[in-house]
């Protein structure tokens, strides 16, 4: 057998929840649900799909490796320079590309625990190790990285809000930490959910890119511009960063379809009103009937929530998708009574409601 390299023997492959497709033949279901995987339950732009249409008419060339148009469209609607940009096939790919970039064997990483998995992904596949500190009340605990910073520290990523918990660092927490972190360190602001959120406290982080060179800041067309499949993120950082990264970056990374799909968002006005008029509807409508079950909830700045359910995640979760509502179960981020569930539409959610009342029932009967 051909080995592999020591640093792939230390991962686990990334384990998605199961399609819809999967589960509606395993359980014999006509109508299946998915709430697992934080996408817009509206899909996306009306425009968004014309675009992707006419890109089929010429399918044989390669597409613009530069991302010119969707550069320069986001380079317009950010007030920033234009090469201050990088694309990727989904913001995964950039949190790969920083480990790449930034990490040799014997250098370290910090995040905290519970968070997105692919933190620690990009640091240990380049010979890395990942630092992970424990949430704080749920929320990333940024004086406990502080503490873990030492010559060996290349990178620190923090998820905002942050998932699985839906928790935001603040500003005035932003500066404050930014303040102290060696400039030789790059802090790896993730904002996936960012358009989701509209509240004096969340970071304008753009703004203290101004001050501080050493962050890079990634976004997103998956979750609010409903393109997941598509698979195209950005992020946005010093020109040397971004010089640095582009070596190591894929020609042709990004798709045609993906690249029309998003240029076409970024305008899609109404679709956007109504995904975040819907985000906060199912939001509200949640926190009701979490209060009217007495179950505890970590308030979210996301399009998810993470929930207590007070019965054991595994079970649960395999109940619940026995019945065709897939959601996250909480072991996977070691908060075993919890289920983190996407904002679906309001039936989806009366849905997920009712089936968890009954088990709820159960327990009490
Ligand atoms: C915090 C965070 N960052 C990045 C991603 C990856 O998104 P993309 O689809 O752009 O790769 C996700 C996806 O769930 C996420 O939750």
């Amino acid at each position: 057998m051909i080995k592999c390299r020591k640093e792939v023997n230390l991962l686990t492959p990334y384990i998605p929840g199961k399609p819809i497709d999967d589960v509606k033949s395993e359980f014999n279901l006509d109508d299946v649900i998915k709430l697992a995987s934080n996408e817009n339950p509206l899909g996306c732009s009306q425009s968004a799909k014309e675009a992707v249409i006419l890109t089929l008419e010429n399918p044989s060339l390669y597409p613009d490796g530069n991302c010119t148009k969707l550069r320069n469209a986001l380079s317009k609607m950010l007030n920033q320079d234009g090469d201050n940009f990088i694309f990727g096939c989904g913001s995964d790919e950039l949190i790969g590309l920083a480990g790449k970039t930034y990490i040799s064997e014997g250098d370290e990483a910090i995040t905290c625990t519970p968070t997105f998995s692919q933190y620690k992904a990009a640091t240990v596949s380049m010979g890395g190790k990942i630092i992970e500190v424990p949430l704080k009340n749920h929320a990333y605990d940024l004086d406990g990285i502080l503490k873990e910073i030492n010559p060996r520290t290349k990178l620190i990523f923090i998820s905002n809000p942050n998932n699985p918990t839906g928790t935001i660092v603040t500003k005035s927490a932003q500066e404050e930490f930014m303040k102290k972190v060696p400039s030789d360190i790059l802090v790896v602001w993730d904002e996936a959910y960012n358009e989701y959120i509209d509240d004096p406290d969340f970071p304008d982080t753009l703004s203290i890119m101004k001050k501080y060179d050493n962050i890079l800041l990634l976004r997103t067309f998956s979750k609010m511009y409903g393109l997941a499949s598509f698979r195209i993120g950005y992020g946005i950082a010093s020109k040397d960063i971004i010089g640095y990264m582009n070596r190591l970056r894929g020609p042709f990374n990004v798709s045609v379809q993906a690249q029309e799909a998003a240029l076409a968002s970024l305008s899609s006005f109404d679709f956007i009103k109504a995904s975040f008029d819907l985000n906060e509807a199912s939001k509200q409508y949640t926190y009701q009937k979490c209060s009217d079950l007495k179950l505890d909830y970590i308030k979210t700045y996301g399009n998810f929530i993470m929930i207590d359910c007070k019965l054991p995640s595994r079970e649960l979760f395999d109940t619940l998708q026995k019945q065709g509502v897939i959601v996250r179960p909480g072991y996977y981020f070691g908060m075993d009574t919890y289920q983190r569930v996407t904002f679906g539409t309001l039936e989806q959610m009366q849905r997920f409601f009712e089936l968890l009342e009954k088990e709820l029932e159960k327990t009490i009967s």
